[in-house]
């Protein structure tokens, strides 16, 4: 049992070492280093506006130019042909699916097939697999230039998913979601998570979503890292003044999930520092 527990802790996921990115002169992510993301876990990505999430989670995808190392079970993946590199990850950037005038299936099949020999078959299958999975396979013949925002982001997340990546980026997956489906969708994504061992990172910006739904946390301010590791054990008033400086308290509801209460924001330190 110890053994198994020491394996499953040890287990090789995700790895970011000394992740840095500039646009042109500007340096924007400050040298990142990441304990081992491991897979089956779903890491929420928290921080204020700016502090370069994106940048991160485009950085780690590949999309943009960065220095640093970053290692997925062991792969370092800029040594992958991109082609390899697109299919292991799976990245969902922040802007919606564009409304092109196709169908949902038909727009998950295209994703399915892209640079893998699969039948349109099974494609058409696993495609209607994943719909259901996420609740929205009544969709399924509907186009996209008629959806609403928050269905066009579900059926990108379900291109995604699709593709059975090893890695899922999601940037700000539940933005343009009302509650049922920011509920159904960080399910889908805990359920796929779990049951494939993909190392999920997500971009979240509400933290009780985080708190109560995410295993694991990285906070992120101003291009640097601030605190990675279990929600509960890294969440705490200090880290939250740090990173978003407000004033806070963590409690537990009767049923036992925590939750935070934002009191006020923190006033400014350097002030402080020099009245004394
Ligand atoms: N393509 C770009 N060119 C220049 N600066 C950028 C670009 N994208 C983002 N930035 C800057 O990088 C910083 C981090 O942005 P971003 O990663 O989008 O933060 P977040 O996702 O946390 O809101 C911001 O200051 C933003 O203005
Ligand atoms: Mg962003």
């Amino acid at each position: 049992m110890t053994g198994n527990m020491t394996n499953a802790q040890s287990q090789e996921g995700l790895l970011v070492h000394g992740l840095t990115v500039s646009y042109g002169k500007r340096e924007i992510l400050h040298g990142i280093s990441l304990d081992n993301m491991r897979p089956g876990r779903v890491t929420a990505l928290l921080g204020p506006n700016g502090s370069g999430k994106s940048t991160f989670l485009r950085a780690v995808a590949g999309l943009t130019a960065s220095k640093g190392e970053v290692v997925l079970k062991g792969r370092n993946l800029a040594t992958l042909p991109v082609g390899e590199r697109a299919r292991i990850g799976a990245y969902l950037p922040q802007s919606l699916p564009p409304e092109v005038h196709l169908q949902v299936l038909e727009a998950v099949m295209v994703a399915r097939r892209a640079g893998e020999g699969v039948s349109a078959e099974c494609a058409l299958s696993e495609a209607m697999e994943v719909l259901e999975g996420l609740g929205i396979a009544d969709l399924a013949l509907r186009y996209l230039d008629e959806l609403s925002g928050g269905q066009r982001q579900l059926v990108g997340l379900a291109q995604a998913l699709v593709r059975k990546p090893e890695l899922l980026l999601l940037d700000e997956p539940l933005s343009a979601l009302d509650l049922r489906y920011q509920f159904a969708v960080m399910e889908a994504v805990r359920r796929e998570t779990q049951a494939r061992g993909i190392v999920t990172l997500l971009v979240v910006h509400d933290l009780n979503i985080a708190l109560q739904r995410a295993d694991d946390v990285v906070y992120m301010r101003e291009g640097r890292l601030i605190g990675q590791g279990v929600v509960m054990d890294v969440t705490t008033p200090d880290i939250l003044a740090d990173v978003y400086g407000v004033r806070t308290r963590l409690e537990v509801c009767p049923r036992g999930l925590p939750h935070v209460l934002v009191d006020g924001v923190v006033e400014d330190s350097s002030e402080e520092e020099q009245r004394y």
